[in-house]
């Protein structure tokens, strides 16, 4: 089958990489991609959210099943796009519906839905933009650290958290008045804080069925040891050592089904990934977000340990079928060490030539900001190499992309040295 996948990121690099070992695909497009996807699959300069372009090249190029990688065209609604054309409504999509996609488009429904289905979550209320009395009030009521969250999307800037009361009083005040989000923090929720070591849980759903797909660690501090502002992630691991079968029957038996019974309850057709982040409290987990997609850089770790044909599990999940379906995992532990630009997340320069990508390397390397200029790959964003390690521990792993890591260069390179070692 024809196949056109939707992003840009290392995310979208490791699912083109997973698509392209199926059979069942023929030809692979990625909109708009990156060098890296460029060396396995067909770029196509389309943006993300450019649905009209988008549903043309998949007429054109007959296309029988379109993947979308991040938030922003789901959250806008290119599954509903789809869903009202003619021409396009057959197209197998694996994406929710923009209904589906607010769990993460706002903060404030995905905390509702939480509270309607009993999903355990930390406690929080939400304020608008002429509350800011109200919710600097709200926050006397909890202990230090604050936590605050733009209701809508804020490419992953939304959530301040803060230890001390004045400062955190401030911020509510620029969020709801000086729109410090813009319109994503027309909104606010003021959340209580919860102690203890997150985890990424991912689902793939078709409504009705799901598979539970490999779980992930995020590193999300630019900082080694956790220090310092937080990105879009500057590492990951799979599996997770804490995550044992006791702890993700709780996750089963508490979040995953009754999200899912949820969604199904409030009619809301959902096909597509749930990605959970969780808090696991003292040997209970806690929802603190949900996404409408996989995550970056999780999903490099994730591909890199599933077995099954990918193309056949998408495939069901389009149509509906999921019912029965096992997936095959590798035992293997996998951690990836995501290499930016140096000042990321704040600024950082581009356009660096990025060397050393040539060589036999003891991990796969996931582009994210890259692109080809004159022959040549250069960096073209702050995240730019996911290094995909793989060993029979973790050690064995990290020593794997770190030995890779050290073969690739640009000036002003930056990574975090300590991925995996909490765990190790
Ligand atoms: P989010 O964008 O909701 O994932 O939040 C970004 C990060 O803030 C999360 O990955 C957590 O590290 C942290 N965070 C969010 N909510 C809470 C909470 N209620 N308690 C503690 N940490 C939180
Ligand atoms: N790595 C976290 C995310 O994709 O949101």
């Amino acid at each position: 089958m024809n196949i056109l996948l939707i992003g840009s990121g290392g995310r979208e690099h490791a699912f083109a990489w997973k698509i392209k070992q199926s059979a069942k695909c023929d030809k692979l497009f990625v909109a708009p991609g990156n060098a890296g996807t460029a060396l396995i699959a067909m770029n196509v300069p389309i943006a993300v959210d450019d649905f009209q372009q988008l549903g043309a090249f998949c007429i054109e190029q007959k296309i029988d099943l379109v993947l979308v990688g991040p938030e922003v065209p789901l959250v806008k609604g290119i599954r509903d796009y789809f869903e009202t054309d003619e021409r396009l409504k057959s197209i197998l999509m694996v994406g929710p519906g923009k209904a589906g996609a607010q769990l993460e488009g706002s903060k404030d429904f995905s905390k509702q839905f939480m509270v309607r289905h009993q999903v355990p979550t930390a406690r929080a209320k939400t304020f608008f933009s002429n509350q800011t009395n109200e919710a600097q009030q709200y926050l006397e009521g909890f202990p230090p650290p604050f936590v605050l969250k733009a209701d809508g999307l804020a490419a992953g800037k939304g959530v301040v958290i803060s230890t001390s009361l004045a400062e955190a009083k401030a911020a509510i005040r620029e969020m709801l008045e000086e729109k410090k989000f813009g319109e994503a923090s027309s909104k606010v929720l003021v959340e209580e804080f919860l102690e203890g070591i997150e985890l990424s849980v991912f689902v793939l759903t078709d409504g009705e069925d799901y598979v539970i797909l490999p779980e992930a660690k995020d590193y999300k501090r630019i900082g080694d040891g956790d220090t310092g502002p937080n990105t879009g992630g500057m590492g990951s691991v799979s599996p997770v050592p804490f995550a044992d079968g006791v702890f993700m029957k709780k996750v089963e038996e508490k979040i995953i089904k009754p999200t899912i019974n949820g969604l199904q309850k409030e009619g809301i057709n959902y096909k597509g990934f749930i990605f959970i982040g969780l808090m696991n409290v003292k040997g209970e987990p806690y929802v603190i977000e949900y996404n409408a997609r996989m995550g970056d850089p999780e999903t490099q770790s994730v591909m890199a340990r599933i077995k099954s044909d990918w193309v056949e599990l998408l495939v069901a999940c389009a149509k509906g079928k999921l019912k029965n379906h096992i997936i095959e995992v590798d035992p293997s532990y996998v951690t990836t060490v995501v290499m930016a630009a140096g000042g990321y997340p704040d600024r950082y320069e581009k356009g660096k030539i990025i060397s050393g990508l040539d060589q036999s390397l003891s991990a796969l390397v996931f582009q994210a900001g890259t692109k080809m200029k004159e022959g040549k790959i250069i960096t073209d964003g702050g995240r730019v190499l996911a290094v995909t390690g793989k060993g029979k521990d973790i050690n064995e792993a990290v020593t794997n992309s770190y030995e890779a890591v050290k073969k690739i260069s640009w000036e002003d390179a930056y990574y975090r040295k300590d991925i995996g070692n909490d765990l190790g």
